[in-house]
């Protein structure tokens, strides 16, 4: 008996990073490792659908919708993806596909959704091969490798070919991804749960995404990965991501919001000078961008309480505070903040726990 036709449907949400990945080797090895929170609300939706082909042929052949429109543009991103993982998925060219996608949060919003797209893609593929292994009879006897540990890390690793960050995106509260002496179980290949107990001011971390500008990204992040070959600070870059990694363990643990808020300001503001001093130089903030970042400085000085942001490689600001505080720091953001973003369009986001299967 084989699978001839079915559907699966995954959610995967987004992922922002504190320590940041920016550079890679080649097969999307990381140049440094990094550190995520795993987003809540931010999500993809996509539903897989598959039928059997007739027969085999040497092509990938799917479709993608965005919101129930066809979207041919997409096509090249997922044909190399899919190119990068026949290896492991050896199927691939033996079914017709339809990918259906949607994010709860709105497109052109700035708000990168590869994260979030490959790995609910990676995910509804997993579902498939585990599926494919459960209808073949020879292997009904054994268990078969399919634990839920392989299914998460291999879904994370095909996530990883498909967009580098995605791999962060499986599980959650807080992932590492990337070989670091300082965490046990790191690996270039997939993202792990963080092995370490986190102090409980990092419970339910809030995530207050103030969209400052929607359009296109300038630059793309495979073009800016690129940007580090060649780069005079690279590797004391790579280096340092190392040394982050070891403090934010320590602050992880300590729960001190101090530290934890100028190591992941810095974080953010040392992504965004890689790009201002690579040639060709990008600048990814708007003049929005640093209001922002003032007025949280302000704000942080006059009233002490723990807020801080991070960036992604674009104008965005992503608020980062502890849950308890929520509500002066809220009523700060909405006062103060939300005035520079475009149309006023913000997103209240948290922590959370991964991908869910629907
Ligand atoms: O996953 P990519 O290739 O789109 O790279 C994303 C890199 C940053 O978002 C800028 C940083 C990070 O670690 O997520």
């Amino acid at each position: 008996h084989t699978l001839e036709t079915g559907s699966v449907t995954w959610e995967s949400p987004s992922n922002i990073a504190l320590v940041k990945y920016w550079g890679k080797k080649k097969n999307q090895i990381p140049e440094n490792p990094s550190l995520s929170f795993t987003l809540n609300k931010c999500k993809t939706i996509t539903t897989l659908s598959f039928t059997k082909k007739l027969k085999e042929d040497h092509t990938f052949s799917f479709d993608i919708y965005l919101d129930g429109e066809k979207k041919a543009d997409f096509k090249p991103k997922i044909q190399t993806f899919f190119e990068r993982i026949e290896i492991y998925l050896p199927f691939l060219k033996k079914y017709v596909f339809k990918i259906e996608t949607e994010n709860t949060f709105p497109h052109s919003s700035g708000i990168a959704s590869s994260a979030s797209g490959m790995s609910a893609l990676a995910l509804c593929l997993m579902s498939i091969e585990k599926q494919l292994l459960d209808a073949d009879v020879s292997h009904k006897e054994d268990e078969g490798p399919f634990t839920q540990k392989y299914f998460n890390q291999k879904a994370s690793f095909l996530a990883r070919l498909g967009s580098g960050s995605a791999c962060r995106s499986i599980e959650g509260a807080l992932i590492a991804w990337g070989k670091t002496e300082g965490i046990e179980g790191s690996t270039d290949l997939f993202g792990i749960k963080y092995p370490y107990q986190v102090h409980e001011n990092f419970k339910n971390y809030q995530d207050t995404i103030l969209l400052v500008d929607k359009g296109e990204k300038q630059v793309s992040s495979t073009v800016g990965h690129n940007l580090m070959y060649n780069h005079p600070y690279a590797l004391n870059r790579f280096q340092q991501a190392h040394q982050n990694l070891e403090t934010l363990k320590e602050i992880l643990g300590s729960g001190d919001l101090d530290a934890f808020n100028a190591l992941v300001e810095s974080e953010a503001l040392t992504l965004h000078a890689m790009m201002m001093t690579s040639m060709p130089y990008f600048i990814l903030m708007k003049p929005n961008t640093l209001e922002i970042i003032n007025r949280i400085w302000n704000f942080r000085q006059k009233t002490g309480l723990p807020v801080s942001f991070t960036l992604d490689a674009g104008a965005n600001v992503h608020v980062l505070y502890p849950h308890n505080e929520s509500q002066k720091i809220l009523q700060f953001i909405k006062s103060e903040l939300v005035v520079y973003c475009q149309n006023g369009h913000y997103i209240c986001d948290q922590i959370g726990l991964g991908a869910n299967q629907t």
